[in-house]
């Protein structure tokens, strides 16, 4: 059985999608596993082709990897070319299956089976698989990092013979796994945190981070299905876009981290809200890629509105990309053992469609997008 590790590289994206250490780990596993890296897929989060062919893998050129009939791709970005893959291939990636529908529908027509990683279910079982929960973890302590960059004051309280600063006011809006890990990382750095969210469940884990639970009264909640939030009505988005207003005219540094799977990232922090906020404060804006929790945010640009400066990038986890690699390849080794079975000395893949996870995030099977 061939596994195969392109590059997925360019000048926002870092991260390799398997790492040498779970190399080690699957060969000693599964006989018969054949892993093959492409040429530097890992040098932009230093591991380097020395450590990949020591862990088992081989390590090739272009040329040996387009006549390579791997029975798996691992990736870390959606599929650019689809001639590259193989009829009953398995490709496993983050492979945006809300954006990349033509490319699902190509992958189909070709009999590629495609497995997005977007849609592994959040629950207990699947955790040790969730690449989306990893990466947003190593994003949320970025997003803060990349604000003290942007921020021209002390984060903690300061004091010195020239003088005290006052610690930083944080917001924090949206507690999901990115939201918590930005609410943790600045209370580390000493920043006073507030933060709140429309699931009413997240109080008690914002409080055990030393952080404020702001409660505002929308009339109704957001709580939804597996842990994400559903869309709120019309009336209460108005309610909260006008009460969050008042409440940023105090805030330092804003961290925004609002979602609902599925759809475009929810408005929280309004052009008038900006123009409220003091001169000098920074918004960071993890929803960027899907729209923004700002209006005024754009993608991939730090750009100054009304004197705040707003950062929009998307993609932290590649900022980090030693660490997220790791976390990524811990997550796809774990998927992989659940599609794997060893017959008579034999390692093949099974598609158990009775099991949520496989059933969940298994796009294009048999032919067929299962979106
Ligand atoms: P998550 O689903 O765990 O958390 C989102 C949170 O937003 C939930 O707790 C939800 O209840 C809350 N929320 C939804 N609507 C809200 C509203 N109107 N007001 C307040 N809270 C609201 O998602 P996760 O994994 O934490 O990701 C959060 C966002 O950050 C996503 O848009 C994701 O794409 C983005 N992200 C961006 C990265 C980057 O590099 N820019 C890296 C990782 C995540």
């Amino acid at each position: 059985m061939k596994i195969a590790i392109p590059n997925c590289t360019s000048a926002t994206e870092k991260r390799v999608a398997l790492t040498p250490n779970e190399i080690k780990r699957l060969k000693g596993k599964y006989s018969g596993l054949e892993v093959f890296v492409m040429a530097g897929a890992g040098e932009a989060a230093h591991y380097s082709d020395a450590e990949y062919t020591e862990s088992g893998a081989e390590v090739i050129d272009s040329k040996k990897a387009s006549k390579l009939k791997a029975d798996v791709t691992l990736r870390v970005t959606p599929v650019e070319t689809v001639a590259d893959y193989e009829e009953n291939e398995l490709v496993i990636g983050l492979m945006d299956p809300a954006g990349s529908q033509k490319t699902l529908n190509e992958l189909a027509d070709r009999g590629v089976n495609v497995v997005a990683l977007e849609r592994i279910p959040r629950t207990s079982r699947a955790q040790a698989m969730d690449a989306l929960s990893s990466q947003a973890n190593i994003g949320g302590y970025r997003a803060v990092l990349e604000a003290t960059q942007h921020f021209d004051r002390y984060f903690p309280l300061m004091m010195t013979s020239a003088g005290s600063a006052k610690p930083a006011k944080v917001v924090v809006m949206g507690a999901g796994v990115a939201g918590l890990q930005a609410i943790a990382t600045a209370r580390r750095l000493g920043a006073q945190v507030e933060a709140f969210d429309i699931r009413p469940e997240v109080k008690e884990q914002i409080e055990s981070l030393g952080a404020k639970f702001i409660e505002f009264d929308l009339g109704e909640e957001g709580s939804g299905e597996g842990g994400y939030a559903k869309e709120l009505s019309e009336a209460a988005r108005k309610k909260q876009q006008a009460l969050l207003q008042a409440y940023l005219t105090t805030a330092d540094v804003v961290i925004t981290t609002a979602q609902i799977p599925g759809r475009p990232a929810p408005v929280l922090v309004t052009e008038e809200a900006v123009k409220g906020m003091r001169v000098g404060s920074v918004i960071v804006d993890m929803a960027a890629a899907s729209g923004g929790n700002c209006p005024l945010t754009e993608a991939d640009k730090v750009v100054v509105k009304h004197g705040v400066k707003l950062v929009g990038h998307t993609n932290y986890a590649s900022m980090l990309a030693h660490d997220a690699s790791s976390f990524y390849a811990r997550n796809l080794a774990n998927l992989l053992e659940l599609m794997l079975e060893v017959k008579d000395g034999v390692t093949s893949l099974h598609y158990n469609l009775e099991d949520d996870i496989i059933a969940g995030s298994l796009v294009v099977y048999g032919g067929q997008v299962r979106l």
